[in-house]
């Protein structure tokens, strides 16, 4: 079985993020999704998310092209994830390129282009502007 891995922390769930989903799960046929926790996120980005990491696996374990979902405590441990669940690929956008070279070791690394125009940041600064 190919098994793929992607990362991510799909906050305020936009067509950005099943995209790259069903294009990662087009690329093997079991694609497990890493969902960053809130303490994660909060260290990445300086901001909670506005949905919490319950919520947002629950909307991620729902998707058709998911088969299975965790919850990814630190950016460091990626190798010891791929690891684990025994992964043949690592899916990421284009905005982490060359980020993850280091796990190529254990796994081929393939960075897809972004969709254009949406994020999750660019979604929250448009309705706060609306307030
Ligand atoms: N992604 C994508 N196209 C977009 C937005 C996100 O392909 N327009 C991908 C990212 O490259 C990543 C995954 O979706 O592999 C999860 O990204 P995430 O950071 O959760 O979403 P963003 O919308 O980029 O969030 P933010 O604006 O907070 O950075």
């Amino acid at each position: 079985m190919n098994r793929v891995i992607t990362f991510g922390t799909f906050d305020v769930f936009h067509v950005g993020h099943i995209n790259i989903l069903e294009r990662a799960r087009e690329l093997g046929d079991y694609l497990i999704v890493g969902v960053s926790s809130d303490e994660l996120n909060f260290s990445k980005k300086k901001r909670y998310p506005i949905y919490n990491q319950k919520d947002r696996v629950k909307i991620i374990s729902s998707l058709k092209c998911v088969d299975e979902v965790f919850v990814e405590e630190s950016l460091e441990l990626k190798l010891e994830y791929i690891k684990k669940y025994n992964v043949k690929l690592l899916v990421m956008g284009d905005d982490w390129q060359g980020k993850f070279d280091w796990v190529k070791s254990d796994c081929d690394v393939l960075y897809l282009p972004r969709t254009p125009s949406i994020s999750t940041t660019e979604i929250i600064e448009v309705v706060k502007a609306s307030f």
